[in-house]
């Protein structure tokens, strides 16, 4: 029997992703316990009800194999550091008990999950909390920890440091949700599987590479914690260089979960940011959408960028003079995530006509997956006009296919003990060097934060015909305006 074991139980975090997860798989005959593990005193009754009320929207499955197995434990965090306290002791009294009574019904566990939904400064203690207790053993168990994993370098190596001292890496299993998602999976097979791609793949054939994680919502009730995380913490540091360092990566040594990360961390380390290449903005209010300023915990003078645009480089031979331009952002006009490999003109391409686009191939993540190319041929007929045209392959579109959620998989792979999608301690070591120079540039240059307004009719362009894609959030009627 599996088990797995959630701590912040009752979080955000639990109920919209990892319960309606953990709920999907046992629809699909994964056979797990599920025990919450949270703050408050509660009944299992009451952490069942709970879950079905709050599930229900989101979870889109039946949730009675999840409710008939799902047990709850209190514990309370914050004093776990202190081995003697008496509610520490008792908590972890608590699991262990939990775990022999659940072991006498179910079987012994051949494996656990020990998700850790809580803050990062809980990570080390609730670890430590864990393995004092006896419920986990290695190999066998396995830690997962949510984002963020830090705020800077220096806090991401102390929370690493404690977590190190009860886990081994090999069992330490960082969560960036993207690396879950469908066609960022399937990336690195549509790269190293096609040599109609894996050839191209280079600074001679592109001319730029464009990633955009694009969202319509707010900070949606979190204002504390965005307020000091703004993008380039809570999407830039992970998401946004985690799909960077898929592109970049050169094919490892070997399909190993190590090598594969040894690549990436590669990809990395050879990336350069120069704050003064990156854009920064915060949304101001529109018609019937409040301002940054105006929401729930954030202070009236807060500098923090809901925006994002940062332009890399990479010291690498593959990639030395392309760009990627990574952006995001908060209340934007769409959401949308892609990646956008813009072609390089061909020699011929300005005397074969004037309006000749070049080759664009899209990798659709969300909400549309799938993969779109676009290339010239000349249109039917006595003139001979060149057009651009698209090869669209729509994964999701496809009758009867239905993607995992990243949760989903994510978690059935730590089942499986597949370290693949996981981020290693390297690669947040590189995120965070990449990152903070910049969140200290635009702490310290407010004056460098630009405005947009909420929810406006923003479009974000391409702009082939300048030679050069150009990004530009316009509003309607002012479509010089930059951000
Ligand atoms: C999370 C961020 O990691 O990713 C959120 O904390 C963001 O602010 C979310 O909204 C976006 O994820 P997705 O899967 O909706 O693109």
């Amino acid at each position: 029997m599996e088990y797995v074991w959630i701590f912040g139980a009752t979080g955000d975090l639990s109920r919209k992703k990892l319960l309606p997860a953990l709920a999907r798989l046992m629809a699909e005959g994964r056979e797990l316990i599920v025990v919450g593990v949270g703050r408050k005193q509660v009944r299992h009754s009451v952490f069942r009800t709970y879950v079905a009320q709050t599930c229900e929207q989101v979870c889109g499955v039946h949730l009675d194999g999840l409710l008939e197995r799902l047990y709850y434990v209190r514990m309370d965090f914050e004093p776990l550091d202190q081995p003697e306290d008496p509610g520490t002791l008792r908590a972890q009294a608590d699991l262990l008990a939990l775990k022999m009574e659940l072991e006498a019904t179910y079987g012994p566990a051949t494996r656990s999950l020990f998700v850790l939904a809580t803050m990062p400064e809980y990570f080390a203690k609730v670890a430590g909390a864990i393995k004092r207790s006896g419920i986990a053993y290695e190999p066998g168990s396995a830690l997962l920890l949510e984002k963020p994993f830090g705020y800077d370098l220096e806090s991401a190596i102390a929370f690493n440091e404690g977590v190190r001292e009860h886990f081994e890496e090999k069992s330490i299993f960082r969560i960036d949700h993207y690396l879950g998602k469908a066609m960022l999976r399937s990336l690195f097979t549509l790269r190293f599987s096609n040599a109609i791609f894996d050839a191209v793949w280079c600074k001679d054939y592109i001319e730029e590479v464009r990633i955009v994680a694009l969202e319509t919502i707010g900070i949606e009730g979190r204002g504390a914690y965005y307020d000091q995380a703004g993008a380039l913490r809570d999407m830039a540091q992970n998401h946004m260089l985690q799909m960077a360092a898929l592109v970049a990566m050169e094919a490892p040594e070997i399909l190993r979960p190590e090598a594969v990360r040894t690549s990436k961390i590669k990809a990395m380390s050879q990336m350069k940011l120069d704050p003064e290449q990156c854009r920064f903005g915060q949304y101001v209010a529109s018609e019937g959408t409040k301002g940054f300023l105006e929401e729930e915990g954030i202070p009236p003078q807060s500098t923090t960028e809901t925006f994002a645009e940062l332009t890399l480089e990479l010291d690498a031979p593959r990639w030395r003079g392309v760009p990627f331009k990574l952006v995001t952002g908060k209340r934007l006009s769409e959401k949308r995530t892609a990646i956008e490999i813009q072609m390089k003109a061909t020699k011929l391409a300005g005397q074969l006509g004037a309006q000749i686009a070049p080759n664009l191939i899209e990798i659709k993540v969300q909400p549309e997956e799938g993969v779109q190319i676009r290339f010239n041929v000349l249109e039917p007929g006595a003139e001979a006009v060149v057009v651009e045209r698209e090869l669209d392959y729509c994964q999701n579109c496809l009758i009867g296919e239905r993607s995992p959620e990243a949760y989903e998989k994510l978690l059935l792979d730590a089942l499986n003990d597949d370290l693949t999608l996981f981020t290693s301690w390297g690669e947040i070591e590189q995120a965070w060097k990449l990152m903070d120079p910049l969140v200290n540039y635009i702490r310290n240059n407010p004056d460098q934060l630009l405005r947009y307004e909420a929810g406006c009719n923003e479009t974000l362009t391409w702009k082939p015909e300048a030679g050069h894609p150009e990004t530009q959030i316009m509003k309607e009627g002012e479509a010089n305006e930059t951000l």
